[in-house]
This record gives C-alpha cells, structure tokens and sequence, in this order.
C-alpha cells in the first residue's frame, strides 16, 4: 500500500499542463491515475470527455436522506517557463524544509488530493462516508473551463448537490485556516495594433509613419489614471461597495499587512487605488492588467527599426456585480476611442468568468468553519479572494449550489511561478479537514 504521500508524488510527476496542446497525452494520462485511484479508495469513478481534456467524475454509494457534497478541483496545471528558474525539475517533486516542490504542489494538485486521501482514509478507518460524496475534477480550468459548464448542464441531475467544497485557494498564514467567500471575476483580450505593411527602416521613415509600439504603449498607458483607478468609462458602474463588516474582520486578519505584501512581493512598495488597504485592493475591488506585450526588436544590441505590428494582452479582475461581457463591451470601446492616429487596432477578445460572493455565515459555512476549527486547531478567518475560478458562479447559476472555499496554499506558494511549493503539514491538515468536512455537514 503506497502512502498518501507517495500516491501525491505519483500525480505531482504528470506534467498535466493544459493550455499546451504538445502535453494533451499526459493530461489525459493523469486523468486516468485520477479515476484508478479513486477506484482504489472505494469509490466508483470514470473519466467523461469534453472537446478537450476529460472530467474525472468519482462517487461514493448515494444513500436517501443523506447530504450530497460535491468536491471540486482541477488536475492540469500551468505552464513551467521560465525553468531555469526552479531550483528541481518541475515534475520531480521532492520535500525540502517541510515542503512539497512541484508545479501543481498547490495549485491545485497538493490541495486537491488531500480531499482524495481524506475520502479514502474516511473508507478505510469506517467503511464508509457520512454523506453522500461526488468528487468532479477537471483538466481544463487553467485556461478558463471552456467545457465544463455545457458539462454540468449536461449532467446537473447527477451532480444535483446541497453545496460544494473547493481547496484551490490561499490560507493568509501559517496555520491560520482560512475560509474565503468571495472570487474576483475574470475578462481577458489581447489588442494587435498594425502599422506600415513591414517593418520599416527608422532612420527613412520614423517621424512619417506612426510606430505601432507607440500606440500600443499609449494605449496600456490610457487604461489608468495617475493615481492607479482604472479610466475605462463605465468600469466601476456595478462595483458592489466593501461592507463595514468585512472591512473590519480583514482589518485583524494576519499575514496581509502592507510589510506581508512586500515581503512575499520583493517589489519595492506597494501601488493601487486610494482609501483600500492592500487586502482590500486585492480581494475587493477590480484592476486591470498588462499580462504581456510585445513589438519590435527584442534581440541584443540595437536594431533601428519601426515595426510593423505591436501588442499587448490585458486581463481584468472583477467584483460583484461586475459582468465580464460588459466589462469586455467596454474595454473595446475605449481602445477603439484611444487608439492613436496612424494605426488601427485589432480586438481579440479572450476567455471571462464571473465574480463570485456567498454569505459565509449560513449553516453550510458555519459547518466549513467548524471543521477548520476543528481540523487546525485554530480560528478560522474569512475573507475573499483576489483569484478567479470562474466555474464557481456557475455551479450556483446551474446547480443552484453555494461554494465553500477551503484554501489551503500559502501566499509565498508561488503558484503559477518557479518553485512552487505546498507545506507538507497542510497537505496533512487538509487530509483532516475533508474528514473533519464531511462529519460537520452531515451533522448540520
Ligand atoms: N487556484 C487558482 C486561483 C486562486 C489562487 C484563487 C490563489 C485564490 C488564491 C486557479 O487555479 C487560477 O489560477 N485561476 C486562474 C483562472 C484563469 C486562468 C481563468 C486565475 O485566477 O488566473
Ligand atoms: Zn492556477
């Protein structure tokens, strides 16, 4: 019989990375481990196609009069470059100062079996569960769940549940358990600005033709004002003011204090919107971002050229009731009234999701909470999240089902970045707190 430990290491060495087509082989091969090891804990479990990368569907014998939890995670991960950048391979994951090393070690992977291993040790200690249990993982939210909702509606009889659970966020500090009731949304475009017919000499033609990274370099620079409020017409119309409440349980909530940001930021000082603290910026209120952008001649030396194309990716973090097909309308329509003389621009717009809120006090929040009592042996926070998981609004509009966020990633994780890492004791407490889950909303 493998360890729980060792069964993490076997799912951690599947380089699951979605968005990279080159690696859809190994998505799926990990999506099979998935469904053989839950088989193995007892569990019935089968693999469903999407368009693209497969859902891992996994339940227990459903009993009348039982609560149905449903536990969600994803399997695929993010893309590892730059690689130099990680102290060990990626997809070698090894414990080093009591942490897992690994891309996926806490996104989402790390997180996520520490429900599987909470099921199957439940299974193993009593026979079986005390409510009735499906786990619904999927390959795809790395790059927006583009198949998981017509998934859901396709199955929403199955997967007809009384609340969800999900550990795929953050925990604010060591040994502080964290129960989030929020999520910013999600909007992403990319604009391409287009010039002359081919790069141009500068020398003959700088100064007669407009130059596209110019334009793309005042466009990025027009979506804020000086002070860092995002100068898009219309963005902030549906922003659902901070409640008084929250503002000040998050003033108390250690590890987000301006000194905790730079420390896990490494930037020089902090920046954003006036009259919110760093937490507040992050969990509540929206932003705008360059991602990425690009143009010219990046090689060494110099190169005196005025290139032909530019461009620049943006996403957009939202609150409640912010919508991302309207944040998207308008967006366009400020790039498309910003866009300097001499160009013309093209708008491709990218994949959204929408923000999420729940009460966190209800009776299924409550029992969460407990069981993080319970399970650190600590009081538990609350808050809301700066990261997106964009299936989560839509489990409330499909399956009318609220979502527990159990985050157990801590904020120097470096999910998403080199060397990310997943402390073994959280992995250990996560183990507890599916058991610990499950007790406290069967009783509740
Ligand atoms: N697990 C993260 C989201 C997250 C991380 C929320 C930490 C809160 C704290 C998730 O896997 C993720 O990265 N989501 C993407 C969604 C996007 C690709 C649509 C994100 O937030 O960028
Ligand atoms: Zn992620």
């Amino acid at each position: 019989m493998k360890s729980e430990m060792e069964q993490l290491f076997e799912f951690l060495r599947f380089p699951s990375i979605s968005t990279d087509s080159r690696h859809a082989g190994d998505v799926r091969a990990c999506a099979e481990w998935l469904v053989a090891t839950c088989q193995a804990s007892g569990l019935e479990a089968g693999l469903h196609e999407t368009p693209r990368h497969p859902v891992v569907l996994a339940k227990n014998q459903h009993r009348e009069g039982r609560k149905h939890v449903l536990i969600y995670g994803h399997y695929d991960v993010q893309p590892v470059d730059p690689l130099e950048l990680w102290t060990t391979a990626p997809f070698s994951p090894e414990i080093r100062n009591g942490r897992i090393w690994a891309r996926g070690s806490a996104d989402n992977k790390g997180q996520m079996f520490a429900h599987v291993a909470g099921v199957a040790r439940t299974i193993a200690e009593k026979g079986e569960l005390p409510v009735n249990l499906t786990f619904l993982f999927e390959g795809e939210e790395e790059i927006g769940s583009p198949n998981l909702a017509a998934f859901l509606k396709a199955h929403r009889e199955l997967l007809d549940c009384d609340v969800i659970a999900i550990s795929d966020t953050g925990m604010v500090a060591p040994g502080v358990p964290t129960m989030g009731y929020g999520l910013r949304g999600i909007a992403c475009c990319e604009v391409v600005v287009k010039g002359p017919a081919r790069d141009l000499h500068s020398g003959l033609f700088g100064g007669t033709v407009a130059n596209p990274a110019t334009a793309v370099a005042r466009l990025i620079a027009s979506l804020h004002d000086e002070k860092g409020r995002v100068a898009i017409a219309g963005f902030y119309d549906d922003v659902r003011p901070l409640e008084t409440w929250e503002r000040d349980i998050w003033a108390k909530v250690p590890g987000v204090s301006t000194d905790d940001f730079l420390k896990v930021t490494g930037a020089p000082e902090l920046f954003g919107e006036e009259g919110y603290s760093a937490a507040e910026r992050t969990w509540a209120r929206p932003t705008a971002e360059v991602n990425g952008m690009g143009g010219g001649y990046q090689g060494e030396g110099s190169k005196t050229v005025l290139p032909a194309e530019a461009m620049a990716k943006f996403s957009f973090r939202l609150v409640p009731d912010q919508d991302p097909k309207d944040i998207l309308a308008k967006v366009e329509k400020h790039l498309q009234a910003h866009c300097p003389a001499g160009v013309t621009i093209e708008i491709h717009i990218g994949h959204d999701g929408k923000p999420y809120h729940a009460d966190p006090h209800g009776r299924f929040g409550k029992a969460a909470q407990e069981a993080l009592r319970k399970s650190f042996g600590a009081e538990p926070v609350l808050i809301r999240e700066g990261g997106s998981i964009p299936i989560v609004q839509s489990f409330r509009e499909i399956l009318g089902a609220d979502t527990l966020l159990l985050g157990l990633a801590l904020s120097d994780a470096q999910v998403h970045s080199p060397d990310e890492n997943f402390p073994v004791e959280n992995f250990e407490a996560g183990i507890r707190l599916n058991q610990a889950l499950l007790e406290e909303i069967a009783a509740c």
